[in-house]
């Protein structure tokens, strides 16, 4: 393996000096080179400004490249900010450009999935476009015979099988709207998002397998939708064959469900516009906020992106280790590889099981060619050497790619290394829930610096500006904003407008009405590359997953013996962050170590897994300001040693030095 001397500051990110180049042969080879020829761009540069610059016709050319449609639209962008428009008065379904359409033509015995369970001793499967389709169309006939329709929301709430994305793409092809709760998340969690969306339809599994124990999953479901009169119905699906209480009339299993339907169904003849699903995602406060993305402009964005950042062709096996839980799974693992009939590998499990060899040996066996995942993950393979992958062949990989969460330059460099022979280029990859597709990234063509996401991507125009609008000279930070809007964003939030105007959009409004305010911090270096820096708001990422500070303490104070709590991030090597809670408990209760353990474990039952909180403290007080509001900042400074700044604002600065280090 080539080992990559540092030749410059790792850490530092606006000192980063190294520069590297993608290898001759990949570039130009490249998909977006094969465009760029064609059209007559020189450099990417030129190609850059001239798409983001005519974003509408460049959308416009990409929707007839990447999808069929029923019936043309009449105009390819409606914008009245904050709500945009695309591909008006089309019609179209996005599973007919996932599975149909290939089933039915060249790419019917091609491998859409090759599923590799965790358990060791049971088999990969693959299900090629024909297999998909027929069970796609048997589990829609299925819903139907439970009286799903067109506008009806169904829940998903399982674990990565082939079924979620059978289910999916059978929900969007009868015209429904899916909306998946990772299954990391538990009951309290699930509840919530099914009251919000008002489901008809949940559907789970028995159980799941986690680190090769079988786990139920059931049970967290009949929690859920024990006071949802909504719920109409509940389809299981068998995985692990444990033991669960089923309700006569009111659950079915999947196999029931399907036996006998046909395996022909119709798509629903969608408008562009019609929502295709909703995924809740983590704001600032305690509420999660169903984020709305639609069939028409949905079904481009994530399968071009994937044709050009990830330059996946017919003959490569593409891996995006996400779930399909988060967006990252539904737009790279779901409806892009499959807009483009490309081949991808769908693994069950964790990287670590039954050892840290896992993701190494799945990509030797299956020679993945291209491998997309988080920086979390990378740096825990890091931090367990070099000798696992030594044990194994990455050879057939020629393109990597990074999401989530800023990479650090020492992460990079080892993942170029250890998975990319020295010279493979990484996608670092810029986007959200919302966006729904990649924003900031490099192209295969692109000159990389490590830690940094490039630059927009063609189509897009996006910006860091300061606080009144104004672009930041090269070598500053500010907001990360777009300035145009893009066929895979986000359309509302379900049931909310007030709010979706509000988080998005109203920051920059008097000044330029249209304006999309992400979230983030960036910065742009001498040379205009992005460096993304994290969130503007209180917003966790733990291990790449997305939890808002106000979920975390909404949850300690629904304890009995919790008065308040202030929930901050702590900086950890591995996951990025940590959750640590500051905790104010009721006038009587005693303070004992019993009950900190006892208070993350209400947590984790109420939030899930994915929101345990590392440690749990004691305090008398949290500062806050006059009007009431915890200073989550104030406090983090404190408790990691740095200067707090101006206090003067706060209605308690005592409760300051009351903070103990951690
Ligand atoms: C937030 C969105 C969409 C991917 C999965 C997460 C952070 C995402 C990067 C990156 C630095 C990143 C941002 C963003 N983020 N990708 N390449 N570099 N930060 O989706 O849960 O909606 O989270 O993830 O903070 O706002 P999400």
């Amino acid at each position: 393996m080539a080992e990559e001397k540092a030749t410059a500051k790792t850490s530092v990110l606006l000192e980063e000096t190294r520069i590297f180049e993608a290898p001759k042969d990949l570039a130009e080879n490249s998909n977006v080179m094969k465009w760029m020829k064609e059209k007559g761009f020189k450099t990417e540069r030129e190609m850059r400004l001239w798409c983001s610059a005519n974003y509408i016709q460049f959308w416009g050319e990409m929707a007839k490249t990447y999808a069929d449609w029923f019936e043309p639209w009449s105009s390819t962008l409606e914008w009245k900010p904050p709500y945009a428009k695309w591909f008006v008065g089309g019609k179209c379904n996005v599973t007919h450009n996932c599975v149909d359409r290939h089933a039915q033509g060249a790419k019917k015995d091609k491998v859409a999935y090759i599923f590799v369970p965790e358990p060791t001793d049971q088999p990969t499967q693959k299900i090629t476009y024909a297999q998909l389709e027929k069970e796609v169309n048997k589990f829609a006939n299925g819903l139907k015979s439970l009286g799903v329709v067109k506008g009806d929301r169904v829940m998903l709430y399982m674990p990565m099988i082939p079924q979620l994305p059978i289910a999916m793409l059978a929900i969007a092809k009868i015209g429904a709207i899916h909306c998946i709760v990772f299954s990391g998340f538990s009951s309290g969690g699930l509840n919530s998002r099914i009251m919000d969306a008002e489901a008809k339809v949940v559907i789970t599994v028995d159980g799941f397998y986690r680190r090769g124990k079988p786990l139920p999953l059931k049970p967290n479901v009949d929690e859920a939708t024990a006071n949802t009169p909504s719920v109409k119905n509940v389809v299981v699906c068998k995985r692990t064959g444990v033991a669960v209480p089923m309700k006569e009339g009111k659950d079915i299993w999947w196999d029931d469900l399907v036996a006998g339907k046909s395996d022909a169904c119709e798509c629903e003849k969608m408008d562009s516009e019609d929502r295709l699903f909703i995924l809740y995602t983590s704001g600032t406060t305690g509420k999660p906020k169903g984020i709305e993305h639609v069939h028409g402009g949905y079904q481009v964005g994530p399968a071009q992106t994937l044709h050009w950042v990830f330059d996946v062709k017919d003959n490569d096996v593409w891996w995006c280790t996400a779930d399909i839980g988060w967006i990252t799974g539904h737009s790279y693992i779901v409806y892009g590889p499959l807009v483009l009939g490309a081949t991808s590998i769908m693994y069950e499990g964790s990287p670590d099981f039954p050892d840290l060899g896992r993701w190494y040996k799945i990509i030797q066996d299956n020679k993945v060619s291209v491998f997309y995942t988080a920086p979390t993950a990378v740096r825990m393979l890091m931090k367990a050497g070099d000798s696992w992958a030594k044990k194994y062949d990455v050879s057939s990989l020629r393109l990597l790619g990074s999401v989530g969460e800023p990479i650090n330059p020492e992460a990079w460099m080892w993942y170029r290394n250890t998975f990319g022979a020295g010279k493979l280029p990484i996608m670092d990859t810029w986007w959200q829930t919302e966006t729904g597709t990649f924003l900031v990234s490099p192209l295969p063509i692109t000159p990389l610096k490590p830690g940094s996401a490039t630059f927009p991507l063609p189509g897009f125009n996006i910006d860091v500006l300061d606080e009144e609008a104004n672009p930041v000279p090269l070598g500053s930070g500010g907001n990360i904003v777009s300035n145009t809007p893009w066929p895979s964003m986000l359309r509302a939030f379900y049931r909310d407008p007030e709010r979706y105007q509000k988080e998005y959009w109203s920051t920059y409004w008097d000044i330029r009405p249209g304006t999309y305010l992400a979230g983030d911090k960036a910065m742009k270096d001498k040379d205009g590359y992005f460096f993304i820096q994290g969130r503007i708001d209180d917003v966790l990422k733990i291990a790449g997953h997305r939890i808002s500070n106000a979920e975390v303490e909404s949850a300690l104070v629904s304890h009995p013996k919790v008065a308040e709590a202030a929930v901050i991030g702590k900086p950890d090597e591995v996951k990025g962050e940590v959750i640590v809670a500051f905790v104010i408990l009721r006038t009587g209760q005693e303070e004992t170590e019993e009950l900190k353990k006892e208070l993350a474990k209400h947590v984790r039952t109420v939030l899930g897994p994915v929101a345990y909180p590392e440690t749990v403290l004691f305090v008398k007080d949290v500062p806050k300001t006059r009007s009431g509001k915890i200073m989550r900042r104030v406090i983090k400074a404190k408790a990691l040693g740095k200067p707090t700044g101006d206090l003067s604002a706060l209605a308690n600065p005592d409760a300051v030095d009351a903070i103990p280090l951690i």
